[in-house]
Formats: structure tokens, sequence, C-alpha cells
């Protein structure tokens, strides 16, 4: 189960997004923002990071305007491995690398086609579970 949330700048991405999960058979949970009425983004990061903490969801998708300001609040809380990319490499890597457990999008950054790569590519790639790594995200945890 994937949980999704956005603020309005991230809104009408998210459409997309839903648009492809459901074309993928891809379960997931839309925990708001429900329209382009200004709304608090990092009330829906600590929706979204809360469901991914407690396993309730595997992973999370945020999307904001930037994707800064709701990367930084989903960050807040102990357990998330937020990273905003812009790009598939970084989808990549920060999957194979951190085992980043929630994506963050810039609604206003990057258009629907390569944000659906990003997200089709951080949902594929799994963590590599190198040592190094493994050891490094244990250090951002103490
Ligand atoms: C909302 O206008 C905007 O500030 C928000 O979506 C995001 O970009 C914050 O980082």
């Amino acid at each position: 189960m994937i949980a999704l949330g956005c603020d309005h700048g991230g809104y009408e991405l998210k459409q997309e997004v839903i648009a492809y999960l459901k074309q993928k058979g891809i379960p997931f949970e839309d925990c708001g923002c429900f329209s382009t009425e200004a709304v608090d983004y990092p009330e829906y990061a600590r929706i979204v990071g809360r469901k991914v903490v407690s396993g309730e969801c595997e992973k999370g998708i945020l999307i904001c305007g930037t994707g800064i300001g709701i990367s930084i609040a989903a960050n807040k809380i102990k357990g998330i491995r937020a990273a905003l990319c812009s790009d598939c490499f970084s989808a990549e890597a920060t999957r194979q690398h951190n085992d980043a457990n929630v994506l963050c999008i810039g609604g206003r950054v990057v258009g629907p086609g390569l944000a659906i790569k990003i997200l089709d590519t951080f949902l594929n790639t799994p963590f590599s579970g190198d040592e190094r790594h493994v050891r490094r995200i244990k250090l951002i945890e103490e």
C-alpha cells in the first residue's frame, strides 16, 4: 500500500500519480489534500509519514509546489527517509543507497511525464542491502 499526500501546489500532479497507480493496479491510500484550495503541507507530510512509520503503508509519495517544504516536514518524522527527486538517477540511487521510504516531487518543478518515470523508478528499485549503506542509515537514526 502506497500513502499519497500533497498540498495545493501538488494536487494536479497527484491526480496524474493516481491515474498511474490505478493503471498499474498498485494499491494506494489518498491522504489528501483533495482540491487546489490552499492548505498547509506539513499536515499531509505528517499523515503520510505516520502511515509509513507504522507499517500501514510500505512507501509514501508527497507532492507540493517545489517538493522542498513537504520533504523537510516528512524528514522530521523518526524513521522517515524522504527523498526529493527531480530525476531518475536520484530516484534509483536513493532507493539503492538510502532505502528512502518516501518520494517527494515538486509539482511545479517537473512535468507529469518525468514525474511518472521518477515514480516508476522509485517503486521498482530495491534497497541494495550493502553493509555500508545499512551502517549509514543506522547512523542517521542515532
Ligand atoms: C505553496 O504555495 C508552496 O509554498 C508549497 O507547495 C511548497 O512549494 C513549499 O515548499
